[in-house]
């Protein structure tokens, strides 16, 4: 236990406060740690927003949550119509249901921004790694959180999305059929399915959710934040010990922030107020239908978020496998006489190799659909050791990986359009290329990002005063 701090008997009232909390609290010893003494590098740029707003959207979204558990009935009979009444006949109740739609979109859009900058300024890499993981495991629980949380209007799309994606968990074999049946508690989407994702998706997601980002930010404060240059600011320090590229948290960027928080409240609240539907992105047209067990709608397919992942499980056709085992014949090729591995490692490489390609060859593709979706989000957890360049940023990596990154990005976008859009044969085959490509850049990784000539890196960031 810490020493009791006496303080004067002529301080004010308020430090005697708070300095009888800290006696028993580290309320000031944690404001410094994370704000006024937690020293940021000067050089940030507007990608460093995103952190903070994925903090603030993550507020909205519980505080609206909040009310809206008020008014909303989990019960198939009534969910759809208490949804109504909360957009008709509740004070407020239609700007608290359009802030928590737009806010689930708007968490995607941030969310996916802060990683994009993490994969540009390799702030993924040592000794960021925990960083990078927990920011994965939160990813992941946002797709889950999401996904249960479409399904509580019950609108057509909430119920015939969620039928789509449990007969998914159908095709994985032996386990399948019973782990659907677990997941829905019936055999088809029902009460019982409306029910225990309610549960999920107001109190169990959230709450790892919120000790994900708690852990988040704990483990980057250990290390210090990444910055545009990729240089590490700690290894540069004045006579005070502060890093000589550092600012403190607070002030300075806690008014820096204000400035991103405020143009993206114009922006959301221009969404909120006029076109809270985005055109059916945000809030699809058929999920203003009452959920129809009956009824399938001719076309089922997720919000734009999720929809790269759909492309991919989209694009796995029994045709597909067939390129799919050409890659893993070529990876093992590849690894037996290109790496150099041990005999016994080579034998393992090639019996695994055969056992792929025969479990390949008898399952049925839909699985293997499954598998690609999940291992699209699960290679992400491996990025950091995945990427053997030699420098962090991508300002001095050689420039065809600013084109590479590009590529990639547009290729995102591309396998997110497909992935609205009814199937179509060339959607088809641009989504298998689409979905080749995403793989190989993760899987080449530790080969492409070798290549070229990376530039000097600066000893300090590189900063103008302006
Ligand atoms: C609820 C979601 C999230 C919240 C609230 C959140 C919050 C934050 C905050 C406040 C920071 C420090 C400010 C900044 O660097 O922008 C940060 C940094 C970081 N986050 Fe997240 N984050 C979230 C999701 C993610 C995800 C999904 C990933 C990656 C998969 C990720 C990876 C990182 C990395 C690598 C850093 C360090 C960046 C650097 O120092 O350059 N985060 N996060």
């Amino acid at each position: 236990m810490a020493e009791f701090k006496e303080i004067s008997p002529n301080a004010s009232a308020g430090e005697k406060l708070l300095n009888w909390v800290d006696n028993r609290f580290p309320a000031s010893k944690l404001y410094k740690e994370h704000l006024s003494e937690y020293y940021a590098p000067k050089n940030f740029n507007f990608w460093y927003f995103f952190g903070s707003l994925a903090l603030l959207v993550l507020v909205i979204q519980i505080v609206t949550g909040i009310f809206l558990v008020m008014h909303y009935k989990p019960e198939a009979t009534l969910a759809f119509a208490s949804v109504e009444y909360i957009m008709r006949d509740v004070p407020w109740g239609w700007l608290i249901r359009y802030m928590h739609s737009t806010g689930a979109s708007a968490f995607f859009i941030v969310v996916y921004m802060h990683m994009f900058r993490g994969l540009i300024y390799g702030s993924y890499r040592k000794p960021r790694e925990l960083v990078w993981i927990f920011g994965c495991a939160i990813f992941l629980c946002l797709m889950a959180e999401a996904f249960m949380g479409y399904l509580l209007p019950w609108g057509q799309m909430s119920y015939w999305g969620a039928q789509v994606i449990v007969n998914l968990f159908a095709a994985i074999p032996f386990v399948g059929p019973d782990l659907a049946l677990l997941i829905r508690g019936d055999y088809v989407v029902s009460d019982a399915t409306l029910n225990r994702f309610f549960s999920f998706h107001v109190i169990a997601v959230p709450l790892v959710l919120l000790g994900l980002v708690v852990a988040h930010i704990i483990a980057l404060h250990e290390v210090g934040s990444n910055n545009p240059d990729g240089i590490e600011i700690k290894a540069h320090k004045g006579p005070d010990g502060k890093p000589l590229d550092g600012i403190p948290f607070h002030p300075y960027y806690s008014v820096h922030d204000i400035m991103g928080v405020s143009v993206f409240l114009m922006v959301f609240s221009a969404i909120v107020f006029f076109a809270p539907e985005f055109g059916g992105y945000f809030l699809e047209y058929n999920n203003f239908i009452p959920a129809d067990p009956l009824k399938t709608p001719a076309h089922i397919a997720p919000v734009w978020y999720f929809t790269p992942f759909y492309s991919m499980l989209r694009a796995i056709t029994s045709e597909m496998m067939y390129a799919l085992i050409a890659c893993v014949l070529a990876g093992a090729f590849l690894g037996v006489t290109k790496a150099k591995l041990t005999g016994l490692i080579k034998g393992g490489v090639i019996g695994g190799a055969v056992v792929l390609v025969a479990l390949m060859l008898s399952i049925d593709a839909k699985f293997w659909g499954v598998v690609v979706m999940g291992g699209a989000v699960i290679i992400l957890f491996f990025l950091p050791w995945l990427d053997n360049c030699a420098v962090k940023s991508i300002r001095y990596r050689p420039d065809w990986h600013k084109y590479l990154y590009g590529i990639f990005v547009i290729n995102f976008v591309i396998l997110a359009y497909l992935g609205v859009q009814p199937p179509s044969p060339i959607g088809e085959r641009v989504s298998q290329v689409g979905t080749l490509f995403y793989f190989g850049f993760f899987l080449l990784m530790p080969w492409w990002s070798r290549l070229g000539q990376t530039k000097p890196v600066p000893d300090r960031v590189t900063f103008a005063a302006h």
